[in-house]
């Protein structure tokens, strides 16, 4: 007998547009490099709110806090690789708590690593290889079947806001009629954090769905992620019920929203630097580098944060206990002090210390490789099926924007049609 998945509801109010509110949080700023850059000139820590500088809408959740900012490549390594100083659950608790639940980014030690190595299995770099032809390329595929004929397209509104969240949905297994609906859920659950009620509500009902989903899957178990996750132990116990749901929320968000954006800044870079585009159309070999070259000159999470248990010191500046740290990834990753000529995109810039886009420590993203896999199977389809592949110079060119994280809203091209 076939089994019939649990559904997940939708928003009360149907009409809720939250990717349009969810774009608004981030604010409308198009460059803040050369802010960081004198932030950087003036020193490592500095006392403020990232988010201030660039935003006026109000932190409902963590504005209560004294903040700091920490720049630069070596303070924010600094920051990153000391777990025990600057921690994770009294800043992330206000935030990612609220929307995913006990999920690991809001988990310390010794707690964090005995679920994260767990997760972290799941998501080695021999496993999610196997799922970029599996998984990865039908996506693609689909998504592309739909514009490939047309000679013109956004290929953000057709393409990149779409691909990792159905990867997600078919690594889970998920009905994909459902797909605009999970869309929306994972997007509104960030929500919270300007204290818009759909968020608590998207929170609540992608958890049922997950409960639901996680039941069944250990009634009758299958060889797909959620069963592996659902009946898979951590030192001989298996992993609670809310530690998976909030894993899986998490997932359906960060899994999604994070490689569409870098996806999207990558076609951008190379649409902008045609002579790069087409030395990495002729020589696949380059798409690994073309990937870090963009991932390091606007990665799409710009700030991370943590807290300060104890009175810490970042090079020579003490931040007092009970602080919020506002780690500026993207500052690191145009420290001048590391790359030469930082502002500049050049995928065959000579190799310099690893750029961390995907931060760096005990909370390195566990899902570096697989965004890997997927931007890699994205940009090689589109440099296959779109010949003559260029910005449309009657519309507007494409804009990255955002404070935290980084995207353009559009990207319209013009290639022969297949
Ligand atoms: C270009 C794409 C991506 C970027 C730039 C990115 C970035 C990040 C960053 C900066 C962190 C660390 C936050 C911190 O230390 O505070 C992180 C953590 C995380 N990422 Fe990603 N991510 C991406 C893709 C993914 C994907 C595809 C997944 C799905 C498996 C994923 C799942 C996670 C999880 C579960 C964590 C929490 C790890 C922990 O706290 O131990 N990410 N990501």
């Amino acid at each position: 007998m076939a089994t019939v998945l649990p559904r997940l509801e939708d928003l009360e109010d149907k009409s809720f547009d939250a990717f349009a509110v969810e774009r608004m949080s981030r604010g409308d700023a198009e460059d803040p490099y050369p802010r960081l850059h004198e932030l950087m000139r003036a020193g490592s820590v500095h006392e403020g709110s990232y988010r201030k500088m660039f935003t006026d809408i109000p932190d409902v959740q963590l504005g209560h806090m004294r903040q700091f900012m920490v720049v630069g490549y070596d303070a924010c390594i600094r920051v990153l690789m000391d777990p025990e100083n600057f921690r994770n659950h009294e800043v992330f608790k206000h935030s990612l708590g609220k929307s995913f639940g006990r999920t690991i980014t809001v988990m310390d030690a010794p707690e964090h690593g005995r679920y994260r190595k767990v997760f972290q299995k799941a998501f080695l770099p021999q496993i999610v290889r196997q799922w970029g032809e599996s998984v990865v390329d039908p996506v693609v595929d689909d998504l592309m079947g739909k514009f490939e004929r047309r000679g013109e397209a956004d290929l953000i509104e057709e393409y990149t806001h779409h691909f990792p969240f159905q990867v997600i949905y078919r690594q889970l297994e998920l009905d994909a009629e459902q797909a605009p609906i999970f869309h929306k859920l994972a997007v509104a659950q960030l929500l919270s954090t300007i204290g818009a009620p759909q968020g608590a509500e998207s929170t609540a009902k992608l958890g049922t769905f997950f409960q639901q989903l996680l039941d069944m899957r250990r009634a009758n178990p299958g060889t797909d992620l959620v069963s592996h996750l659902a009946t898979v132990e951590a030192d001989g116990e298996r992993l609670p019920d809310d530690v998976l749901t909030s894993f899986l929320r998490q997932l359906m968000n960060a899994g999604g929203d994070t490689t569409y954006r870098g996806t999207s800044v990558l076609l951008t870079c190379l649409l902008n630097n045609p002579e790069q585009l087409e030395a990495v159309r002729n020589d696949r070999d380059l798409i690994p580098q073309a990937i870090d070259e963009a991932l390091r000159w606007d990665g799409p999470v710009t700030s991370t944060f943590r807290y300060t248990a104890n009175d810490a010191e970042v090079d020579g500046t003490v931040i007092p206990a009970g602080s919020m740290v506002n780690v500026v990834l993207g500052s690191a990753n145009r420290d001048p002090r590391k790359y030469e000529n930082p502002d500049r995109f050049d995928i065959f810039r000579a190799k310099s210390v690893r750029p961390i886009p995907f931060a760096s420590g005990p909370h390195v993203c566990i899902g570096q490789h697989l965004a890997r896999v997927e931007m890699t199977r994205a940009l090689n389809a589109i440099l296959d099926r779109l010949p003559n592949l260029r910005l449309d110079p009657s519309k507007p060119a494409p804009a990255i924007k955002g404070y935290l994280l980084r995207v353009p809203d559009h990207l319209h091209v013009l290639f022969d049609p297949a």
